[in-house]
């Protein structure tokens, strides 16, 4: 199970805003987005290698030497603004098909690949002192090192914005963040400089980064670096970087494609097809309307009012990238999957299920089995569309076996429809919640680049 799967979304309740702050929109930011590549085709014995690392150093290659200067306060209340072009590089690992951001904190000697998650509010990384952090390959962020780290007050703005969080007896602001199916986060939250690339390959120092320097995470450090959270809920990267964002993904398989990049600001991309974007007001997740999901160009036939937002934890259709599998609702995913088992009637097919999670399985070879299989397609409203070739709807999960990518909780809490990345590939998605509005636009992205 792909660690990066429990970064859904918060499972509290956020406190209601007490303070109302007029926030100076930084121009933009863009970054190229990790595939990670190594943990688990090196996991025979059991020792992360250094694939990742090398992967995308190569990315950033020698362009450490030409920083782009540094903007002051960027992102902060009454900030000066971010500069107009920072650009992230995004990669994937094997078998853990999230995207990963990559930038640097404090300076150019700490890389931090860290999961890309529209379905997570506070940005974290581990940091010293670390509860699970022995024995592992990657540098781990030592704040008393640094000179640029500020603790945030318990009183600041950006701590009460943060749910959960508590009062250190130094009057610091401690955070604990929860999730689903995961255990909780905790730390210091905290400010520092962050180093981001450009899209011309150069570098930006971003000062006064709101961040969690997570002191206890379910996460080991060699798996999961930290996350990169992008709801629309303060101290999220996407409030501190101007709000809008997009990023573009290719096959998440590929893992060395140097061109998934994830944009900030005024870089962001939005292209493509236009749908509504509803931003839920208490934990600033983006649903979406859906119209129906069609099977080779046949509607699947679903009950009225499936797809409807109910309040906050209910209903709708949440888009996540974090997820690496989409989530339906029960009663959609058993109407789906037999049409799906219907369509590969001459394979024996079952059930598969772990930890409440249910799935269609199919025995035999995914990529013999499923050739010609129809696309299947979510449409929403505007005439956007996610598509999913076989190759997204299927993997294979042991050696005689393959199993949808679509799935269904049983769990009580998790009532959404979660659109996952694996469904997003291929695409540029462009977030702008000020304007109510999701752009998707099927695209290789090196397109994007020039
Ligand atoms: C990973 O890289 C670090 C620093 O380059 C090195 O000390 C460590 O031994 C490497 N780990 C593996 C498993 O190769
Ligand atoms: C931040 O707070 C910790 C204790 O929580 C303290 O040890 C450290 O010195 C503080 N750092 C700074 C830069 O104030
Ligand atoms: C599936 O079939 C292809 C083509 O015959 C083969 O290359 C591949 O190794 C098979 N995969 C599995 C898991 O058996």
């Amino acid at each position: 199970m792909a660690p990066a799967k429990h970064f859904l979304f918060f499972l509290i309740c956020l406190f209601p805003f007490l303070v109302s702050v007029t926030m100076t929109i930084p121009k933009g930011i863009t970054m190229k987005l990790i595939h990670r590549h190594s943990i688990h085709f090196s996991s025979s014995n059991s020792q992360p290698n250094n694939m990742s690392l090398d992967l995308s150093s190569q990315a950033f290659g020698g362009s450490m030497s030409h920083l782009d200067g540094t903007i002051s306060g960027c992102g902060a209340p009454e900030a000066r603004p971010c500069p107009k072009d920072i650009q992230a590089s995004l990669w994937s690992k094997a078998h853990s098909s999230v995207f990963f951001v990559e930038f640097y904190i404090k300076d150019s000697s700490h890389r931090v690949l860290a999961v890309m998650d529209t379905g997570s509010r506070l940005t974290w990384v581990h940091c010293i002192p670390c509860t699970r952090c022995h024995e592992a390959d990657s540098q781990i962020f030592d704040p008393s090192t640094s000179s640029t780290y500020q603790n945030v007050s318990c009183r600041s703005f950006y701590c009460e914005e943060t749910m959960h969080h508590k009062c250190s007896e130094l009057g610091n602001c401690e955070y604990t963040m929860f999730y689903t199916g995961a255990a909780p986060s905790s730390g210091s939250l905290s400010m520092e400089s962050f180093i981001f690339g450009t899209s011309d390959d150069g570098l930006v120092t971003v000062p006064d980064v709101v961040f969690g320097c997570s002191h206890q995470s379910h996460e080991h450090p060699d798996l999961v670096m930290g996350v990169v959270g992008l709801s629309a809920k303060m101290p999220s990267f996407a409030t501190q970087f101007g709000g809008k964002f997009s990023y573009c993904v290719g096959n998440i398989k590929d893992h060395a494609y140097e061109y998934n990049q994830l944009s900030f600001g005024d870089a962001a991309i939005f292209n493509g097809d236009v749908t509504p974007l509803v931003v839920d007001p208490s934990n600033g997740f983006y649903f979406l309307d859906l119209e129906g999901i069609s099977l080779g160009g046949t509607m699947v036939n679903l009950p009225t009012g499936t797809f409807r937002k109910r309040d906050s934890w209910h209903g709708g259709v949440m888009i996540d990238s974090g997820s690496e599998d989409t989530y339906l609702p029960v009663e959609v995913y058993y109407i789906l999957a037999e049409d799906v088992r219907k369509t590969v009637s001459q394979l024996r097919s079952q059930f598969r299920g772990r930890y409440g999670i249910r799935r269609l399985c199919f025995e035999g070879n995914m990529s013999t089995d499923t050739e010609g299989f129809p696309i299947l397609r979510f449409h929403f409203p505007g005439g956007a569309e996610l598509a999913m070739e076989a190759e997204s709807l299927f993997i294979q999960t042991e050696t005689a076996l393959f199993c949808m990518t679509l799935a269904t909780k049983s769990e009580p809490l998790f009532q959404h429809f979660i659109l996952g990345i694996n469904a997003q590939q291929y695409n540029n998605i462009g977030i702008d919640p000020s304007a109510k509005k999701l752009y998707i636009q099927r695209i290789e992205c090196d397109l994007l680049l020039h």
